[in-house]
């Protein structure tokens, strides 16, 4: 059981606590993780809002949580860990110093300050929970993205956050490292003797990571066009999935051996800079189109001005050291996609020899399918006969691990899980400073060279898989993105 703790939110009623954090909270604390004293303070920016805090999380988790999930009486007993405060951020005045007497009245040795505001708050929120004399021993820092527009503004925003915090207690979270499969990823490769030896350019052929989405601008525009694709979700989501998949083992499952080692992949990337991005890299934005039988505008549309923000980024990337080497990593992701998921595909290479004719049916690669969403589950696809048929013929067959079968009332809550490890003090999953400096220092020149007037973003109908060019980029390789699909029906040879 963790030691008490009591967990600040600075941002308290935004849409982020409101919709991940509170919810995440409730859930650990109907499946008992969070200790008898722990105390949940969010803060508000007026006194109003903190009369109507609670009804207003409790009308939030009602909407979030899964149907069965928000039982009255528990909701109940949470609500009375909940200490809504008013703070107002840029302002040191009367009211830090109550929420310093309301910290120091627990006893609780613990403390998380969760800062859920823009990253133009973070110095002056830290500087006044310094000047109020609240970072403690046993204080940490959690941080969420965007860190930075580029290696210089996440630089920083880095160094002001370090005037206050030592770096072992500054979680910088990436709500991907929370989800369930790609902790699992970890377990395959470093839990199972039979893979850590097929994982390397011998074996491989080569990689796919791809996170599709089917939202829009929700309401983000102002953000999300100052950012666009390869900033929102490659910056971070993407590459760290990358780490997992390709770092070398950890001798120690600690923060500091997994976060060392993921940095060696981080500054093993190729560095894609000036010609080479045309070739290695699609950019699109998504035009109007048809979702659910629905037509949905196109991105400009949403936004109401011109705009060469991409909306779906696809890259061929190489990772140059001794495993890897030559193995494509082609990552890809975008809005307004036909289909939400997010997988990471390792191809394998065909085998050396065919020893069946070709009448036996074409040949399969197999592949290791880890589905992160909307399903959780590890698939891996195989070959076997066909046992309806007399004569040999082969066909591609999935051993699939789903772990929903498995686990029937285990809801995946990736910030639950980031939370309650923050709150344990382990930042195994959460990014080290360096780590956002190599991702930047990979990404920027990318950025750099999309400015040229060749490199703007080809459009892609809304309820499609992104641009033409995306599949050429495949097919430039004699590969396709994967589709489980057509692999079991054989379209895709
Ligand atoms: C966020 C991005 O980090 O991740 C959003 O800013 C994106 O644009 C979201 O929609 C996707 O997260 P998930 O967990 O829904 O795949």
């Amino acid at each position: 059981m963790l030691d008490a703790f009591d967990f600040v939110i600075f941002g308290g009623a935004g849409d982020l606590a409101l919709r991940k954090l509170i919810p995440g909270l409730y859930r650990a604390h109907r499946e008992g993780s969070l200790p008898a004293n722990a105390r949940i303070i969010p803060t508000c920016r007026n006194t109003q809002m903190v009369a109507e805090y609670k009804d207003k999380v409790r009308a939030a988790a009602e909407k979030h949580l899964n149907a069965d999930e928000f039982v009255a009486a528990d909701w109940d007993e949470f609500a009375q860990r909940l200490f809504p405060v008013f703070v107002d951020i840029g302002t040191k005045d009367e009211h830090w110093d109550a929420l310093a007497t309301l910290l120091n009245s627990s006893g609780n040795s613990q403390r998380v300050f969760y800062l859920s505001t823009p990253p133009s708050v973070f110095s002056i929120c830290c500087k006044h929970l310094h000047e109020t004399g609240l970072i403690t021993a046993n204080a940490r820092v959690v941080v969420e993205k965007p860190l930075g527009y580029d290696a210089k503004t996440a630089e920083e925003i880095n160094s002001q956050i370090a005037e206050y915090f030592n770096e072992e207690a500054i979680f910088r979270i990436d709500h991907y490292l929370g989800k369930e499969t790609v902790q699992n990823l970890l377990a395959l490769r470093f839990a199972n003797g039979m893979f850590e030896h097929l994982w390397d350019a011998k074996s491989i052929d080569h990689v796919q990571i791809s996170i599709s989405e089917t939202v829009g601008l929700e309401g983000r525009a102002g953000f999300y066009d100052g950012a666009g694709a390869l900033r929102d979700m490659v910056q971070n989501h993407i590459l760290q999935l990358l780490c997992l998949v390709a770092m070398e083992s950890p001798n120690k499952m600690t923060a500091e051996r997994i976060r060392a080692e993921k940095l060696k992949v981080l500054e093993s990337l190729r560095p894609l800079t000036g010609n080479t991005v045309k070739y290695n890299t699609v950019r699109g934005q998504y035009v109007a189109g048809e979702m659910d039988g629905k037509m949905v505008p196109g991105y400009l549309d949403e936004l109401g001005q011109p705009s060469n923000t991409e909306t779906f980024v696809a890259i061929r990337a190489y990772i140059d050291n001794s495993r890897w080497a030559n193995v494509p990593f082609y990552l890809r992701t975008g809005k307004r996609m036909k289909q939400r998921f997010a997988e990471i595909v390792i191809q394998y290479k065909d085998v050396a020899h065919r020893v069946y004719p070709e009448s036996a049916g074409a040949a399969t690669p197999n592949r290791l399918i880890i589905r992160l969403q909307p399903e959780e589950s590890i698939k891996i696809i195989m070959v076997s006969k066909d046992l309806e048929k007399h004569e040999t013929h082969l066909r591609p067959v999935v051993l699939n691990l789903n772990f929903a079968d498995t686990y029937k009332d285990f809801y995946s809550d990736a910030y639950k899980r980031l939370m309650l490890d923050a709150a344990a003090g382990d930042a195994s999953l959460f990014i080290h400073r360096a780590e956002v400096d190599a991702a930047w220092s990979w990404i920027d020149p990318i950025i750099e060279a999309w400015q040229r007037p060749e490199n703007k973003p080809h459009g892609y109908m809304a309820g499609s898989w992104g641009p033409q060019a995306s599949s050429q980029l495949m097919a430039s390789d004699r590969r396709r993105w994967f589709s489980i699909d057509e692999v079991l029906s054989g379209a895709d040879q």
